[in-house]
C-alpha cells in the first residue's frame, strides 16, 4: 500500500471493497448459522468456526466486482458470493483433513478436525456444501427461477469431478507420480480455477448476460485463477505461517505438482505476473466499471496471505 492512499484511489477502493464484503459475509454466516439448543449444536459450532472470520473473501469479492458490471443488486451479488464462499470453506475443511493434506492450522485457527474430530469435520464440510446450494437456489438470492437454476448448475459443475473435486483428485495422484506442465496447469485450473471462474460467471448470470457476452470475463477468470494458485504455491515456499494463517513449507515434501516445483520460484513468479497482465488485458472492452476487477487481478499476486 502506498503511504498516501489517495495517491492510488484504486487500491483504496480495493481495500474498502474487501473490508465491506468480508464484514457482510461474516454477518450473513452469523445470522444463517444460529446454534440450536439441541444435539446438533456442535455441528453448527464447527461450521461457524470454519466459515466466520479470517478468510480473504476473495471469491465473494469477485462475484461482487463481476456483478458490478451488470447492474445487479448488492443483495443478489452478496448472496451469490456467500454461496461460493460456503462451497470454498467446505473444500478447505476437507482439504485439511488427515486423509488429504493433514493440516493443523487454517485462517490462523486450529482446523476443524483438530478443534473437534474427523467425523465432525466431515459433517461440517458436508453441511457447508449443502448450504452453498441452498443459498444459490433461494428466491432471496434472485427473483428469477431461471437465474437461480443456472447459478446452481454452474456451481455444481465448478465443484464436481470436472471442477474442484476433480482437481483435488489430480492433486492426490500427483503425490505418487510426476506431472508435466500441461497436466499441472490442468490440475490447477480444476482445483482452484473452476471455483474462481464460477465467481465471474455468477455476476453475469445474475445480470442476465448470455454466454456469448461472458467471453472476456471467462478469459480473465482463467488467467487470475492460475495466477492465484501460483501465488498460493509461492506462499507455501516463501510465506510466513503466522501471516499466511496456515502451515507453509509443505508442498515439496508432500510431492505436490506446482508451478514452483516445475519452474522454480523466479520463473513461477514471472509466469504469475504475465498471467495478471493478460487477465487485465482481457478487460479492455470495459471502462472504469471494471477497475475493481483490475485491482483484484494485481492483488492476487501481491498478497502476503
Ligand atoms: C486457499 O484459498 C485455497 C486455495 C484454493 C489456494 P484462499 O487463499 O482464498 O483462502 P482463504 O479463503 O483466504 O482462507
Ligand atoms: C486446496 O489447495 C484447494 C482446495 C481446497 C480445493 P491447497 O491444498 O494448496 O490449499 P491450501 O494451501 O491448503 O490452502
Ligand atoms: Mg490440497
Ligand atoms: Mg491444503
Ligand atoms: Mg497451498
Amino acid at each position: 500500500m502506498p503511504s498516501d492512499p489517495m495517491a492510488n484511489p484504486l487500491s483504496l477502493n480495493l481495500s474498502e471493497a474487501m473490508r465491506s464484503v468480508a464484514a457482510e459475509i461474516d454477518a450473513m454466516f452469523d445470522s444463517l448459522l444460529t446454534v440450536p439448543d439441541d444435539p446438533r449444536a456442535v455441528l453448527y459450532e464447527a461450521m461457524r468456526h470454519a466459515a466466520i472470520g479470517g478468510g480473504k473473501r476473495l471469491r465473494p469479492l469477485l462475484v461482487f466486482a463481476s456483478a458490478n458490471l451488470f447492474n445487479v443488486t448488492r443483495e443478489s451479488a452478496l448472496r451469490a458470493g456467500l454461496a461460493i464462499e460456503a462451497l470454498h470453506v467446505y473444500s478447505l475443511v476437507h482439504d485439511d483433513m488427515p486423509c488429504m493434506d493433514d493440516d493443523d492450522m487454517r485462517r490462523g485457527k486450529p482446523t476443524v478436525h483438530k478443534q473437534w474430530d474427523e467425523a465432525i469435520a466431515v459433517l461440517a464440510g458436508d453441511a457447508l456444501h449443502a448450504l452453498a446450494f441452498e443459498i444459490a437456489a433461494d428466491p432471496l438470492t434472485h427473483p428469477d427461477p431461471f437465474v437461480r437454476a443456472e447459478l446452481s448448475y454452474e456451481l455444481a459443475r465448478a465443484s464436481g469431478p470436472s471442477g474442484m473435486a476433480g482437481g483435488q483428485m489430480m492433486d492426490l495422484v500427483a503425490e505418487e507420480t510426476t506431472f508435466d506442465l500441461p497436466t499441472t496447469t490442468r490440475l490447477q485450473q480444476l482445483k482452484t480455477g473452476a471455483l474462481i471462474s464460477f465467481c465471474l460467471e455468477a455476476g453475469a448470470i445474475l445480470g442476465h448476460v448470455p454466454p456469448e457476452g461472458r467471453r472476456s470475463l471467462r478469459a480473465y477468470a482463467r488467467d487470475i485463477g492460475l495466477a492465484f494458485q501460483i501465488a498460493d504455491d509461492l506462499l507455501d515456499v516463501e510465506g510466513d505461517a503466522a501471516v499466511v494463517g496456515k502451515a507453509t513449507g509443505k508442498d515439496a515434501g508432500a510431492g505436490k505438482a506446482t508451478f514452483v516445483s516445475l519452474l522454480g520460484v523466479e520463473r513461477a513468479r514471472a509466469q504469475a505476473g504475465m498471467l495478471v497482465d493478460q487477465a487485465i488485458a482481457h478487460l479492455a472492452s470495459f471502462g472504469t466499471e471494471a477497475d475493481l476487477l483490475r485491482a483484484i487481478a494485481r492483488y492476487v499476486i501481491e498478497r502476503n496471505h
